[in-house]
């Protein structure tokens, strides 16, 4: 047997029934990413070899999504319980002769760290490993019984006697042993059981009777948090952010007021980066070093270069790149647009598929027109430009470096390299015609009274 290489199977086939939902249980997201991907991450992490996921019949998606991750989908046809579920997979595994871990699609706070201590205590003087936790609330928990160090059975809450109930030890759903071990002993489990099941752990207690040794790896109840509920999601939500959080400051991030910011599974922050109260990070977000997020700013699929300032109440959109030192104000959005280095977009402005070259200012209520309703076009701005306030600049337009735009023009036509561009009506004074048409307004007014 190679007791380097590893194989994971994840077990994904529940109902989920508690979800109430249209979308498989497994599917629904925790930091903008399906549970079921928080868990194949893990088993990347750990460099299995072989990541198989069980599925229930028509579970689509679910396949699709392993695929995606490079985990093969295997189909239970039934649930017959999670001993039958673990089985499902050894098709697949056919030829394989190393360690294999189970895992389960709806635990997503579980860490690579704490399955490394499983899978490396099997090397010491275990033949198989499981991991449990002390529950503050083990109801509903399969209980596990020890003696010494040695792990005799585990024991599901409903076929437990009032003293097994009393053990707080519970079983977090995980297990690892050579694949071998595993299938032989998990084909000997009956479904002689309160539930009518096949429990996978049952397999423990056939194993001690073979002499083998089974040991408990405990970890942190945080940790195992397994959704079936709304609710429960909302927990490992809450718990994963928090988590997620105390990491970055870890890492040299500071929140102002942690609690409120919302991130993302992908999120990348790095270090002397300072995040205001109230910002949501969508996916695909990196911020570099030096940079500022000032509050109630949403962040979408954009980069966020060295030292730039960004909000407060600012938007980027997918394809937002900023450059080192860009500074986008407030009620400002920036979509598929390069700002490039040191360019100013401080008030109430829109730049949508655009180019704005290094140290170019653009002025308040600024708007690409990139969409004539059917297609979008691109603007491209270069450096060291002057966008006067409200100017309107419709694409596709290319306006050159160190140009001039009048405020409020609208713009059309390309514009030259240090060209000025005007676009607007001009202005007309006519001296005393505002006490004519106050005095003529007045008398209308009189008139109805
Ligand atoms: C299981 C454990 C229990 C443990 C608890 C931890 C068993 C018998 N019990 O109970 O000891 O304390 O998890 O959360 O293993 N699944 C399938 N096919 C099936 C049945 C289940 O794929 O036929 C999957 C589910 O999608 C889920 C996982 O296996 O991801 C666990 O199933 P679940 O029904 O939630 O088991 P619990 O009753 O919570
Ligand atoms: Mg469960």
């Amino acid at each position: 047997m190679n007791r380097s290489a590893l194989a994971i199977v994840i077990l994904a086939a529940g109902q989920g029934t508690r979800m109430k939902s249209a979308l498989a249980k497994v599917l629904h997201p925790i930091a903008g990413r399906p549970m079921l991907a928080h868990v194949l991450a893990i088993a990347k992490d750990l460099g299995a070899e072989h990541i198989v996921v069980v599925t229930a019949p028509g579970a689509h998606d679910v396949a699709g999504l392993a695929a995606e991750w490079g985990a093969e989908a295997v189909v239970q046809e039934r649930q017959l319980g999670t001993g039958h579920a673990v089985l499902t997979a050894e098709e697949k595994l056919k030829g394989f002769d190393g360690n294999l871990l189970v895992l389960f699609g709806d635990a997503p706070l579980l860490t690579a760290a704490t399955l490394r201590r499983l899978i490396e205590r099997l090397g010491e003087n275990a033949d198989l490993t499981t991991l449990g936790f002390r529950a503050a609330d083990p109801t509903g928990y399969g209980r596990m019984v020890a003696e010494d160090d040695q792990l005799v059975r585990i024991v599901e809450h409903k076929d437990a006697s009032e003293n097994e109930r009393r053990i707080d030890l519970c079983f977090a759903g995980m297990l690892a042993g050579p694949v071998g071990t595993i299938f032989e002993l998990l084909h000997r489990v009956d479904n002689r059981n309160a539930q009518g099941e096949f429990y996978m752990t049952d397999a423990i207690a056939i194993a001690r009777s073979r002499g083998l040794h089974c040991a408990v790896v405990e970890g942190s109840e945080s940790e195992m948090l397994g959704v079936n509920s709304r609710l429960q999601l909302a927990q490992a939500e809450a718990a994963f952010q928090s988590r997620f959080r105390t990491k970055l400051m870890s890492d040299g991030v500071s929140f102002l007021a942690p609690e409120t910011v919302f991130l993302s599974a992908d999120t990348t922050i790095e270090a002397d980066v300072t995040i205001g109260p109230y910002v949501v990070f969508g996916p695909g977000v990196t911020v570099k070093s030096g940079a500022e997020i000032r509050a109630f700013c949403h962040i979408d699929g954009a980069t966020v270069g060295n030292g730039a300032i960004l909000g407060p109440f600012a938007r980027l959109r997918p394809g937002a790149v900023l450059e080192e030192s860009v500074h986008i104000g407030n009620f400002c959005e920036i979509k598929n647009a390069r700002i490039e280095k040191g360019a100013k977009v401080n008030h109430l402005s829109y730049v949508g598929d655009a180019r704005v070259g290094a140290a170019t200012n653009i002025g308040a209520g600024t708007i690409t027109c990139n969409y004539d309703g059917e297609n979008k076009h691109f603007t491209d701005i270069g450096a060291g430009v002057f966008i006067g306030s409200d100017a309107t600049l419709v694409a596709p337009l290319k306006i050159g470096d160190g140009a001039y735009v009048g405020a409020g023009s609208v713009i059309t036509d390309d514009v030259e390299k240090g060209a000025l561009a005007l676009g607007r009506g001009r202005q007309v004074s006519k001296p005393g015609r505002a006490n004519e048409i106050r005095s003529r307004n007045r008398a209308r007014k009189d008139r109805k009274t």
